[in-house]
Formats: structure tokens, C-alpha cells, sequence
């Protein structure tokens, strides 16, 4: 079987096509996988603009399809009768289209399940909706073949911090998630508070390098159970990153009055690079405590990290030197696949068409879609 996968949740308009192997270790092959980034567009706004974000997938979305089955070497099927629409298109059709449902911005998900829908109207193949979350889960699963289970992972992007437990292929259980920003929404913040620009993440990033990290001691939350409706385990975790701003936007604003700096005006060059460090070892400390206290408590046989924030330098060395005293495999996917990409998508879909829990699908984009719902 081979699928589009469609992705417009947040800034990246994706489109990707992959494959099934037949090796059930390795069960998917990726044969194409296109993204246009709006970063530039919401950058000069200093964070994402819902509405240009919906304006722009409507530009983007179907050149970034053509090009991903252009590149497959794929075509769609027309009907049931399978013509080429062009005497040179390639002979091999796809067989779905999975396209994802939700979480995200609602008017930028729209773009993609509309679009799906007409794509697997058109073609008349199954339409797979997938949940955005399991969509990064399965990155790992693309890059790296079967993940040892039960896994724990963590999703940590821009969006989203949370983690879940993988017991058997395909059923993710929810341990824990932010109760206010994520972690990447917090780099995003800080960076705009030292005036660093957006996105925060790679910046900071490469800052924290220069810096020493004790410099502040900025303060860790540990949050000890899952609140609402998850049965205080152990093993549930919560994250909360909005106190740590807070304590950063403090810190900055006394070090400002110290220095006779004006409202807004730049600390100096160390000092920026100690806030960042000192900021992104709290960080990456809080995500790694809540991934391998899990870890430990539910006996996971193998952990992974996935979302945008995966890309870290620090997360990744600190999760790989963790694991490698637990002697816990660690996966992590590499930058194409962790940040938001259509390849995920395409991968969950499939694992969800083989499941084979879905009925004719014409549900609708779902902001707040959760993990464990049945869309049908
Ligand atoms: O997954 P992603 O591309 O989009 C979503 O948010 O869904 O993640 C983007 C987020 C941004 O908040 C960005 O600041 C953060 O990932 N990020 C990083 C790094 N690179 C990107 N955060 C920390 N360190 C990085 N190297
Ligand atoms: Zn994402």
C-alpha cells in the first residue's frame, strides 16, 4: 500500500508519501516528503498568525502535493478506472490519503482535511484522519523501524509537551502534558524577552553553548501527578513551563534596573548567553526527569523524543547519556521528521488503515481532537 499524507495543523503546509515494506520491523519506506515553512511570514509578527497561517496553506497546499507525488513518482487514481491524466504520469496510484484531523489551529486544518477530502473523493481511496500527536510518535517509528514497547515518549514542540505510554502498536495512553506553555512556546517567549527574534529554539539553543549554566537559579516545577481526570500514578506527570518565564522575564527585568538599561534594551552579550543556558538546562531537566521517571515506573523497554524541540542539542545528548546509563534505548528522529512534516502523518495513517477500526470517513478538523477518541 502506498499513502499521501497531508499536514496544515500549524506553519508548515506538507505533503509526503510513503510506503509499505513488508518487513514488520521496519514497516514503512518514505518516498517523498516536501514542507513550505511559513517561519518567515509569522516571524515578523513575533509568533504564529492564525489567519496568515490558514492564508498562506491555501497558496501552498497544492504545489506541495504535486511536487511530494512528483518526487514519489506516483500518480492519483481517477475513479475506480485508474486513467493517467497524463500519457507520461507514472503507472503507480496511491492507495489512501491520510490527512490530519486535529489537534491545531482550526482554520489551518481545514485547509488539509478539505483538500484530503477532495483528493480522496476524487480518486475514490479511503481517507485516513490522524491525530497530529500519534502522527509524531510514529516519526520514530518511520526513522527507526518497531520501537522496543512498551515505550514512553515525549512530544515536545512548539504546540505540545506531553508524554505518552505505547503498549502495543498503534494505542497511545496520555501519562501526562503541559498544564499552561510548552516547552518550545517558552523558547519562543524568552528569545522575545532578550530580544532574540523568533523562533526561539535554535537561538537559544546556540547561546546556551557560550553560557555557563549555574549562572541562575532559575527554579524547577515538579509537578507530581497528572491532574483532571488521570489517576494520580506516579508514573503521570504533568509539565508546567509558564513559572520558569516568569522567573526569566524577573531576572532580566532586575538585571535591567542594575545595569541602568532601559525597558527593552539588551543585557549584555554574556549575560544573555547565561540566561540562556542557565534557562534551557532547566528545560531540558524538567522533560528529561518527566521522560525517565516514567520510564522507570511503567519498565519501559525503550523511550523517544519527537516534535520540534527534539532538535535541541542539549535534550539530545542529556536523553542519549541517560539512557546509556539505564542502558534504555533512546530514539530520536532526525530534524526532517521531528519538526511538523506530512511523512508522519502518512505513517500513522497507515498504521491506523491496517488496524482497520475505520469506517467511510466524513468527520471535520478538530482543534482540540484528543489521542484516544474514535473520529468516525
Ligand atoms: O514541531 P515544530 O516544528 O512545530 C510545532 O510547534 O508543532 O516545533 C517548533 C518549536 C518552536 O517552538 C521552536 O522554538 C522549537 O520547536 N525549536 C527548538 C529548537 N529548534 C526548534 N527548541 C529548542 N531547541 C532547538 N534547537
Ligand atoms: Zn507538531
Amino acid at each position: 500500500m502506498i499513502v499521501l499524507g497531508i499536514e496544515t495543523s500549524c506553519d508548515e503546509t506538507a505533503a509526503a508519501v510513503v510506503e509499505e515494506t513488508g518487513d514488520p520491523l521496519r514497516p514503512w519506506a518514505l518516498r517523498a516528503n516536501i514542507v513550505a515553512s511559513q517561519v518567515d511570514i509569522h516571524r515578523e509578527w513575533g509568533g504564529i498568525v492564525p489567519e496568515l497561517s490558514a492564508r498562506q496553506h491555501i497558496r501552498d497546499i497544492c504545489g506541495v502535493v504535486e511536487q511530494a507525488l512528483e518526487e514519489a513518482g506516483v500518480r492519483l487514481k481517477r475513479g475506480a478506472t485508474e486513467v493517467r491524466l497524463k500519457p507520461d504520469s507514472p503507472a503507480r496510484a496511491i492507495d489512501a490519503v491520510a490527512v490530519t484531523q486535529g489537534p491545531g489551529l482550526v482554520g489551518s486544518l481545514l485547509i488539509g482535511v478539505s483538500f484530503a477530502k477532495s483528493l480522496a473523493l476524487y480518486s475514490q481511496v479511503p481517507l485516513v484522519p490522524v491525530h497530529h500527536l500519534a502522527g509524531h510518535i510514529e516519526s520514530l517509528v518511520l526513522e527507526n523501524g518497531e520501537m522496543l514497547l512498551p515505550a514512553i515518549v515525549l512530544v515536545v514542540s512548539g504546540g505540545h509537551t506531553s508524554l505518552y505510554r505505547v503498549s502495543t502498536p498503534g494505542a497511545y495512553e496520555l501519562l501526562g502534558r503541559t498544564r499552561d506553555d510548552a516547552a518550545g512556546e517558552a523558547y519562543d517567549k524568552v528569545a522575545k524577552l532578550l530580544g532574540l527574534g523568533y523562533p526561539g529554539g535554535p537561538v537559544i539553543d546556540r547561546r546556551a553553548g557560550q553560557g555557563n549554566d549555574r549562572a541562575v537559579p532559575f527554579p524547577k516545577t515538579r509537578l507530581t501527578h497528572a491532574d483532571r481526570n488521570a489517576p494520580h500514578l506516579p508514573g503521570r506527570r504533568d509539565f508546567s513551563f509558564s513559572g520558569l518565564k516568569t522567573s526569566v522575564l524577573r531576572y532580566v527585568t532586575l538585571r535591567r534596573a542594575a545595569l541602568g538599561l532601559g525597558e527593552g534594551d539588551p543585557l549584555p552579550d554574556a549575560e544573555i548567553d547565561d540566561v540562556c543556558a542557565s534557562f534551557q538546562r532547566v528545560v531540558v531537566e524538567t522533560l528529561l526527569d518527566g521522560l525517565f521517571d516514567a520510564s522507570r515506573w511503567y519498565g519501559a523497554a525503550s523511550v523517544g523524543i519527537a516534535g520540534g524541540v527534539s532538535a535541541n542539542s542539549r535534550l539530545r545528548a542529556d536523553a542519549r547519556a541517560r539512557g546509556k546509563s539505564r542502558e534504555l534505548p533512546v530514539f530520536i528522529p532526525g530534524l526532517a521528521l521531528s519538526t511538523d512534516n506530512a511523512a508522519m502523518i502518512a505513517a500513522a495513517g497507515l498504521r491506523r488503515y491496517r488496524a482497520g477500526e475505520l469506517a467511510r470517513w466524513d468527520g471535520s478538523a478538530r482543534s482540540n481532537l484528543r489521542i484516544d477518541e474514535f473520529t468516525n
